[in-house]
């Protein structure tokens, strides 16, 4: 076990690789440390739990997840997933998909799909869609919000949880961070292709109705008494008119 969380360790300190297709590089990345990834990310992805009981998936829903990685975000509803219409999971790694696939295998009704999210489209629209420290880690976020928001019936719901960090001047009531967490946070997660924006947030509220907004800071390995911004976001697609 303490190899297997060298062998992370050592990924992160490499970082996303440089060069490649957003897919390979992602593939690059967490292939070698895949077997490790969720008891690591335990530690790290704060308030996953919290997202899907906020979604609070109904029975005969279509529910997709954009960016799933291993499913495991999926498991804290897996008592609820028998009751589903239909749960997706999408990602563009094969390494974390594997896992998936494994994870999910007795899963009823569950589909995993090897897509871009910022073009995947679903054959049927959704009731729900949600990103788990998904956002952070496409380069083309905007696409994939808007992309979520199209798979939606009118109605609709989308759920976030992700790290950012605030603007220097923060509108729509937003907590403001400082100088020094808006510094450190990118350049810390950067390196490992996790981009922190200060511009997601805001674009959520302004591409949905907000149902329930949630900051908050979680601890991180290794890092003793620091703590990075989290939040929770979830959405209503408007009703067309
Ligand atoms: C930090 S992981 C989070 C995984 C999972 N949602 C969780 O909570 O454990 C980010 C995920 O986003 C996926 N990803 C990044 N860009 C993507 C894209 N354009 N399309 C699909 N998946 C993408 C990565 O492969 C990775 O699995």
């Amino acid at each position: 076990m303490f190899a297997a969380e060298l062998r992370v360790l050592g990924q992160l300190l490499r970082g996303l690789p440089g060069s490649g297709t957003h897919a390979q590089r992602l593939e690059a990345f967490y292939g070698p440390q895949a077997g490790r990834y969720d008891a690591f990310r335990e530690r790290v992805l704060h308030g996953r739990q919290a997202l899907v009981e906020k979604l609070a998936l109904a029975p005969g829903e279509r529910v997709i997840e954009l960016g799933a990685g291993t499913g495991r975000t999926a498991e804290y509803f897996a008592e609820r997933i028998p009751t589903l219409d239909s749960l997706t999971l999408v990602d563009l790694c094969p390494a974390l998909l594997a896992l998936a696939r494994t994870r999910t295998q007795h899963w009823p009704h569950t589909q995993i799909v090897a897509a871009d999210v910022t073009q995947y489209r679903p054959p049927a629209v959704m009731d729900k869609a949600y990103f788990s420290y998904a956002l952070t880690m496409i380069p083309e976020w905007f696409l994939a919000i808007d992309n979520a928001i199209a798979l939606w019936r009118p109605g609709g719901v989308l759920g976030v949880v992700d790290f950012y960090v605030s603007r220097a001047r923060p509108t729509l009531g937003l907590r403001r961070h400082s100088a020094w967490q808006r510094t450190l946070w990118p350049a810390w997660f950067g390196h490992d292709g996790v981009n922190l924006s200060a511009d997601h947030l805001p674009y959520l509220c302004a591409r949905s109705e907000t149902l329930h907004l949630d900051e908050q800071l979680g601890s991180i390995p290794y890092l003793p008494g620091l703590q990075v911004p989290y939040y929770l976001f979830v959405g209503r697609k408007p009703a067309d008119p």
